[in-house]
């Protein structure tokens, strides 16, 4: 392992079927206010709300609710929440919910007392926080963006078609988080395998930089063993709760900065992703499974080693007789099986996408270079055309 790095963690997570009950043990911490923050309804119907404002009412605390998070959080939304949170001198801003859920109570805790344009200083020019900052508490509702154990958050702005994620330091990563794998059952199937696959981007997209011997690497390739395994038994008994409870953990530790300890990584396939996102507003998952597979397949020969052993090491690809690339590629081509059988879009037509788009989508891409290959502008829309 040759990168040198900081690893630190500050989330405490409560993990199990009955991990709700320490949210009263929590909440002893806090002052008498809470944001409550949740989406479009779902608490609602599966009995999470009730669960949860029962507990806030029993430890006496005054509720001040922000219902409505879009999945793909707004600007817009996002102001609306820091003016309540101010208004309200929030305690705590407690989110229930997926990603867009959590990352939006990160933006409200780091805009509420920011003086600036949030837009401006934390998502476009990527500063940090130097105001006050509200604490942050999650109940998860659905896997896929390691929201509860990271600082990332992301934001949309369509009036400019950008979507852009800022990694926010310790100080606004989530002080709790609560993970109750039975609360994700009520999910939509196309959430839940658009959360799997989300999973899986986030691990290959750690994996896929460096050429030295890396314990990351192993730690990576055995939760996308894990995930395949555990999806697979998933989407054909979404209840199965020893599946779904080992993909929420898997969730979890993909995204948490540990895997990526001595990395580079490569974020292309959510670059792309995001900018389909900012221009379609379709669901992340499948903006990164819509596209994955013709991006992979144009960076594999710069990265043709790694490749290989994606493919022995994740997908049982027996090498023997093989050229190193025909191995390479037999990974991808198991990553594409191992995707239509969970189910995911795998073109960029089926979110909304059309031809006259391209251009626009690869304006909105940011070029990273920190992969086994740097894209020029004309690959982004080359890989876009491979993808519709
Ligand atoms: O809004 P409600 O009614 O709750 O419905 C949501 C939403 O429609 C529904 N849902 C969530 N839990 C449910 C449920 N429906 C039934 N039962 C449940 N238990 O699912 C829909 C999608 O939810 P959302 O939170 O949008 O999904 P996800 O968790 O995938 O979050 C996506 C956002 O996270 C960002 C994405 O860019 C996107 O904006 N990301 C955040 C990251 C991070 N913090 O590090 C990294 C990721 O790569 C990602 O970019
Ligand atoms: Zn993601």
């Amino acid at each position: 392992m040759l990168g040198n790095f900081k690893y630190s963690n500050p989330t405490k997570l409560y993990f199990g079927h009955d991990s709700l009950k320490f949210l009263s043990e929590e909440l002893c911490s806090y002052g008498p206010t809470v944001l409550l923050i949740y989406g479009g309804g779902s608490i609602k119907r599966n009995g999470i709300y009730d669960q949860v404002v029962g507990i806030l009412k029993e430890a006496g605390k005054d509720i001040v609710e922000l219902p409505g998070v879009m999945p793909n959080p707004t600007v817009e939304k996002l102001m609306e929440g820091a003016r309540l949170a101010r208004a309200n001198n929030v305690d705590l801003i407690l989110a229930v919910g997926g990603g867009s859920t959590i990352d939006y109570a990160k933006g409200v805790s780091v805009s509420a007392w920011c003086e600036e344009d949030p837009w401006e200083k934390y998502y476009k020019r990527q500063e940090n926080p130097t105001c006050r900052i509200i604490p942050v508490g999650s109940v998860l509702t659905m896997v896929g963006t390691g929201s509860e154990m990271n600082g990332g958050s992301v934001i949309t702005n369509h009036g400019e078609g950008l979507k852009i994620g800022k990694v926010f330091d310790d100080r606004v990563m989530p002080r709790f988080s609560i993970l109750n794998p039975t609360f994700t059952f009520s999910l939509p199937r196309y959430q839940m395998v658009a959360g799997f696959y989300d999973i899986m981007s986030h691990l290959m997209e750690q994996y896929f930089s460096n050429d030295d011997d890396n314990t990351s690497d192993y730690l990576c390739e055995g939760l996308m063993r894990s995930l395949v395994h555990s999806s697979l038994v998933a989407v054909k008994e979404p209840e199965n709760y020893e599946a779904r409870s080992n993909i929420m953990w898997t969730a979890t530790w993909a995204l948490n900065t540990m895997i990526k300890c001595g990395k580079k990584q490569d974020w292309m396939v959510h670059m792309m992703g995001q900018a389909i996102g900012a221009h379609t507003d379709a669901t992340h998952g499948m903006t990164l499974a819509a596209i994955s597979i013709p991006y992979y397949r144009h960076v594999l020969p710069y990265g043709l080693s790694k490749f290989r052993r994606f493919a022995t090491a994740v997908w049982n690809v027996c090498p023997e007789g093989k050229t190193e690339e025909q191995v390479a590629l037999e990974g991808i081509q198991a990553l594409a099986e191992w995707m239509r059988q969970i189910g995911v879009v795998m073109n960029i037509g089926e979110l909304g996408v059309r031809p006259d788009m391209l251009e626009a989508i690869a304006d909105s891409t940011i070029l990273l270079d920190s992969g086994y290959h740097r894209l020029s502008r004309a690959e982004v829309i080359q890989i876009l055309k491979e993808s519709l």
